[in-house]
């Protein structure tokens, strides 16, 4: 399929498959499956189309950035944990050259000093922390206007 203005693809990284049973009183009790039941109905009110993926697994979020590159015009991503330390995984943001914006559910800025470190942010054109599914809903609604 060919790439269109208002393709976005969307990662979950690791652990985002628990949501809803993970530490719930930092994550929330809502699922993953009702993240992304969210996140399709406000992409057809802002008139984006969406690719969503979850992944635990390092290499295989390098290879749908890869794979999805020329799919897409933007990406909408939460790494997880390996916000904090994944080279590969930001080298992969800043090789595909689409707009890109690092989303977390908790405010990154106020829990332990290790999760305080992006090594994702510098190559995405904004971070959004703390909103819970908001942090992926400001994301989408920043893509819309373009
Ligand atoms: C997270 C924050 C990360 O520090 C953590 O490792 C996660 C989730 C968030 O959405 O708040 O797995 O990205």
């Amino acid at each position: 399929m060919a790439r269109s203005g208002r393709n976005v693809l969307v990662l979950h990284g690791p652990n985002l498959n628990l949501l809803g049973e993970r530490e719930t009183g930092i994550y929330g009790v809502r699922s993953l499956a009702e993240l992304n039941a969210a996140l399709r109905k406000k992409a057809r009110e802002l008139g984006l189309t969406l690719k969503i993926f979850q992944s635990n697994h390092e290499g295989r979020l390098i290879d749908l950035l890869h794979a999805n590159r020329k799919w897409a015009s933007a990406v909408v991503i939460n790494p997880g944990a390996y916000t904090h330390y994944s080279y590969a995984l930001r080298d992969a943001v800043a090789a595909v050259s689409l707009r890109a914006i690092e989303v977390h559910l908790s405010n990154i800025k106020k829990r332990e000093p290790f999760r305080r470190v992006s090594v994702i942010a510098p190559v995405c054109e904004a971070q959004i922390s703390g909103k819970g599914f908001g942090s992926y809903v400001a994301a989408l609604e920043r893509l819309a206007k373009g």
